[in-house]
């Protein structure tokens, strides 16, 4: 772990961070790719495949410290909006991207998942994403869960129509609808919350990311864009969140 933060910058490195502190679950919403392709004067789709090499580095620096379970948002329900071409491009690079980067999953003994609604991806993509996910079921160092086709408010529709469903079978009572019933009925279920919400390019919105489970959640917003976010920043934002007093609606327990 030390060798692979070596050459840290001036303002930050290893020694900055507890490791005895290293938040559970760690979530990206990897924002600025066009930005990132348009300033050099590139297409946008190259800002996609840059980002590609973020993510790489975002998966092994969250082994290294040890997170349980690292999310990144790939592809909101709202970006089909996006031109046909770009999207296009995106669903290629999702499949190729994954069986090329799949014996690093291997490696580092990752288990892959996905959330969202994959039934609406091409079924290259869709295809793939399967072969994914049964090469890695096993795995249990950590959980790299990646968000396509997502949308909060469409995970949530979900979980109430499956509640429904549950009620009008006569396998759930009303009366027994709850946190945890909603909860378990999310693509997320069974991943604790997020501690820590990273999103680059400065936005500071949600686009519909994890509306539900980020109830709780430390958000750090850097300017970088996603092709240049890197293990030092990562290491920034675990550092500003040690720094963070997270009292629960309760008080702070230190
Ligand atoms: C994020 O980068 C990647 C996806 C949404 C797929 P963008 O493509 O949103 O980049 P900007 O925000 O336009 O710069
Ligand atoms: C959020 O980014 C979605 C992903 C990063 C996949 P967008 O670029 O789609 O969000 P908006 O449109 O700026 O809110
Ligand atoms: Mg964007």
């Amino acid at each position: 772990m030390r060798a692979y933060f070596a050459d840290a910058p001036d303002d930050i490195s290893l020694n900055d961070i507890d490791v005895d502190k290293i938040p559970s679950h760690v979530s990206f919403i990897m924002d600025g790719n066009g930005r990132w392709a348009q300033q050099r004067g590139l297409d946008r789709t190259l800002g996609h495949k840059a980002g590609v090499d973020s993510l790489r580095e975002c998966v092994t620096t969250s082994v290294r410290l040890g997170v349980d379970v690292l999310s990144a948002y790939a592809f909101s329900t709202e970006n089909w909006r996006r031109p046909q071409h770009e999207v296009n491009m995106l669903m290629h690079l999702f499949a190729t991207t994954l069986m090329k980067e799949l014996p690093l999953f291997h490696q580092e003994k990752v288990r892959l998942k996905f959330l969202g609604d994959l039934d609406a991806l091409p079924t290259e993509t869709r295809d793939v994403f399967e072969f994914g996910l049964s090469q890695t079921k096993d795995y249990d160092r950590m959980t790299f869960a990646l968000a396509v086709n997502y949308g909060s408010r469409a995970e949530i529709a979900r979980a109430a129509r499956l509640i429904a469903e549950d009620v009008a079978a006569g396998k759930l009572r009303p009366e027994d609808v709850d946190v945890d019933a909603v909860s378990n009925r999310l693509y997320t279920a069974g991943l604790p919350d997020p501690d820590l919400l990273v999103r680059t390019s400065g936005e500071l919105r949600l686009s519909n990311y994890l509306l539900w489970q980020l109830a709780y959640t430390e958000f750090y917003v850097t300017d970088l864009f996603w092709p240049d976010f890197d293990r030092w920043e990562y290491l920034r934002a675990i550092h500003a969140f040690q720094g963070r007093g997270r009292r629960f609606g309760g008080v702070e327990n230190k």
